[in-house]
């Protein structure tokens, strides 16, 4: 299965250029470069990671965590490499990484707008649990808070996902 060739490598400066080109096509009020470089740079709660298919660079995921709590900040996939399940591995590989770092639950904003992530987190078990009334600050669109409650058993070893350091 193509899903096969998905390699998660954690973010480094050295990935910005890249990261921001998506960035761009990923949203209308992209994160600036110097988001991206205090978060992997200066924030220890945070755990960035590339996502590679064939090699190339084709998404990123951000995740903060918190002792029992993990917090996905930004996932985006290149429009060329969507609906492919991508993402849905990315998650799927974020909840592994989360357990191994204690944490239970995981929980994420999204625009009520969105609607092919929000049909995304569903499908992995996220519930709704709030508004967040006008969250985002560039069109004052509400956030729906989602959360896993339980993230499950870690995976048998011979099924952890490959990591790339
Ligand atoms: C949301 C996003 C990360 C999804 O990435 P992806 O790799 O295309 O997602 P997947 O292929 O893993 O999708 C898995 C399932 O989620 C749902 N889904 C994902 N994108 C969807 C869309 N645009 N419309 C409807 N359903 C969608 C589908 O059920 C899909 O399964 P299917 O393709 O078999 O129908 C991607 O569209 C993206 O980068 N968007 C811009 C940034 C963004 O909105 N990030 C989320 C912010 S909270």
């Amino acid at each position: 299965m193509e899903i096969l060739d998905v390699v998660l490598e954690r973010m480094q400066l050295k990935h910005l250029d890249r990261v921001m080109e998506i960035e761009a096509l990923a949203y209308q009020t992209p994160w600036s470069r110097r988001a991206f470089q205090s978060e992997i740079t200066e924030n220890s709660y945070a755990h960035y990671f590339v996502v590679r298919f064939k090699g190339e660079i084709v998404g990123y995921v951000g995740m903060w965590v918190i002792l029992e709590e993990a917090h996905i900040t930004n996932i985006a996939i290149h429009p060329d490499y969507r609906r492919r399940g991508i993402a849905r591995f990315v998650l799927e590989s974020m909840f592994e990484k989360a357990k191994e770092l204690g944490s239970t639950k995981m929980t994420l904003e999204v625009r009520v707008s969105n609607e092919g992530a929000i049909r995304l987190y569903r499908s992995l078990g996220f519930v709704d649990r709030g508004i967040r009334k006008g969250y985002y600050t560039d069109t004052h669109e509400d956030a729906i808070i989602m959360w896993k409650d339980d993230l499950g058993p870690m995976k048998p070893r011979d099924q952890q996902v490959k990591w790339m350091v």
